[in-house]
């Protein structure tokens, strides 16, 4: 489904990511893992366009996305929901949901997407009158993949989704992502918590001063004690 090759992405010249290739197959979830500044957002956000790459090639189900801006991948099929969630705190569930389909144009489509969203997470109907900041970290975070989901992707990047959420909800966003997976949608999945991101993952890479340092199915990673020493200090 995805297909990034040889990517460099740098700020005023300095290398933030120097050597990214990955794969995401149709139907998974990947996870990329590493700690802090270590590239993961900015692998993000050139792959949805947001930064501009000097170098590489992310083709999206066989189409050269990389040569796109940023809203013509969305509707080539894939969506970011950002590091730190950014949904509209001043608005309701409802709208914000609305805002996610901006690249859509059929109202009734729209509107059958919102009642898809919420009969996957019931939450959210009985929260959409209420204004978004007004709710729980991990409600919002519920929110920012729904309002993702808006855009009808084949391909949903999440970064660091169990950032700023209570330890005892994690694991139903981390549900909540096997969810949208079940449905048909492929997962590129940022986290820095090995632990949290391979065990719903199907394979992973770890990502360490901007390039890919390591790679695997998820349970050989999760059972790889280098790793936890040397790259993620566990
Ligand atoms: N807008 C920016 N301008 C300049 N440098 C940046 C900018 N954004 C990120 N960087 C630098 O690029 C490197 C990679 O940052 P990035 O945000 O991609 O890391 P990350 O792995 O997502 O980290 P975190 O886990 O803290 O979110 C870091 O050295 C960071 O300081
Ligand atoms: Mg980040």
């Amino acid at each position: 489904m995805l297909e990034v090759r040889d990517l460099k992405v740098s700020y005023d010249g300095v290398l933030a990511v120097s050597k990214v290739s990955l794969d995401v197959r149709e139907g998974s979830i990947v996870a990329l893992v590493g700690g802090n500044g270590n590239g993961k957002s900015t692998t993000l956000r050139a792959i949805a366009g947001l930064n501009a790459a000097d170098k590489g090639s992310i083709k999206l189900a066989g189409i050269d996305i990389g040569v796109m801006p940023a809203h013509k991948r969305v509707t080539q099929g894939i969506c970011l929901v950002p590091e730190g969630r950014k949904i509209f705190a001043k608005l309701t569930v409802e709208r914000n949901l609305q805002l996610g389909a901006y690249t859509r144009d059929d109202p009734h489509e729209v509107a059958a997407s919102i009642d898809r969203m919420y009969s996957l997470f019931p939450i959210l109907k009985e929260r959409r009158h209420q204004l978004a900041g007004t709710m729980s970290g991990g409600e919002q975070q519920m929110l920012a993949i729904s309002r993702g989901l808006m855009a009808k992707p084949k391909m949903l990047m999440l970064d660091e989704p169990s950032w700023g959420i209570a330890p005892k909800f994690v694991s139903k966003v981390l549900d909540t992502i096997q969810k949208v997976n079940a449905e048909g949608v492929s997962i590129l999945l940022v986290e820095q918590s090995l632990h949290k991101a391979l065990t719903i993952a199907h394979y992973g890479y770890v990502i360490q001063t901007g390039a890919i340092v390591m790679e695997g199915k998820a349970t050989e990673l999760l059972d790889n004690e280098d790793i936890k020493k040397a790259y993620l200090g566990l």
